[in-house]
């Protein structure tokens, strides 16, 4: 083969080999592999003052609790924003607070506790919830529902961070409110919704 030909068959070849490799590398961030929707897990519930809240029928109570979030994503950074948190019966609020935000690395787990305030205070009980109330209270089975939201972001292989989304976790949990001294959780399950930034954003 003549020189001239074999320098640019070779020439030719090193741009095929960039062309494929930007390609390859452009499917891989286009399809997101490395990017993955978090998972949250309540791990300690605890209400307090709910005993007075039902001799008073009107609702004063602290829902203090530990959950741990994980990021299962290969290549993602997440800034969480501060958390705001409502806990629900029913129509009733238990509790109501901001947890501060953090930002976590790949496959980091991070754990974040809260002391949430009933809101708002002393909130009246009518007589269908006082006794649905009491019942639960007395059979030790209260279903509670926690809601979270979060303005949060993410950075990817690229380096370049996504826009800001509103994610929502919500959590059913059931717990026994007769436990005074010990975590009161007996289920937890946690959805993660809106995360969906990860298919358009
Ligand atoms: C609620 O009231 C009952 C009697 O009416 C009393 O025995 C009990 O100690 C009170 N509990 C609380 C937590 O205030
Ligand atoms: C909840 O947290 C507050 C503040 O950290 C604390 O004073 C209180 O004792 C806790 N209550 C329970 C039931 O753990
Ligand atoms: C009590 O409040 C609930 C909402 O939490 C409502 O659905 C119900 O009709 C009310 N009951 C009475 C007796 O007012
Ligand atoms: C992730 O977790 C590891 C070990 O738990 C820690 O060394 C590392 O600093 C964390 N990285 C980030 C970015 O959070």
């Amino acid at each position: 083969m003549p020189k001239v030909v074999k320098k640019y068959g070779c020439i030719c070849f090193c741009i095929s080999v960039c062309i494929l490799g930007l390609t390859l590398f452009g499917y891989y961030i286009g399809t997101g592999k490395f990017l993955e929707v978090p998972s949250f897990q309540v791990l300690d519930f605890r209400l307090s003052g709910l005993d007075e809240s039902l001799n008073m029928s009107r609702v004063n109570t602290r829902s203090n609790f530990t959950i741990e979030t994980h990021n299962r994503g290969k290549n993602m950074h997440i800034y969480y924003d501060d958390f705001h948190f409502s806990v629900q019966w029913k129509n009733v609020n238990m509790g109501h607070g901001r947890v501060a935000g953090f930002s976590q690395g790949s496959k980091n787990t991070s754990y974040f506790t809260g002391s949430l305030q009933s809101h708002p205070a002393n909130r009246k009980l009518n007589a269908t919830e006082q006794a649905q109330l009491m019942e639960a209270r007395n059979i030790g089975s209260m279903p509670l529902s926690i809601d979270m939201i979060v303005k949060t972001q993410w950075k990817d292989i690229s380096g370049l961070k996504s826009d800001k989304f509103d994610a929502r976790v919500e959590c059913q949990i059931t717990i026994e409110p007769r436990i005074s001294a010990a975590s009161q959780l007996l289920e937890q399950d946690c959805k993660v919704l809106n995360f969906k930034c990860l298919e358009d954003c």
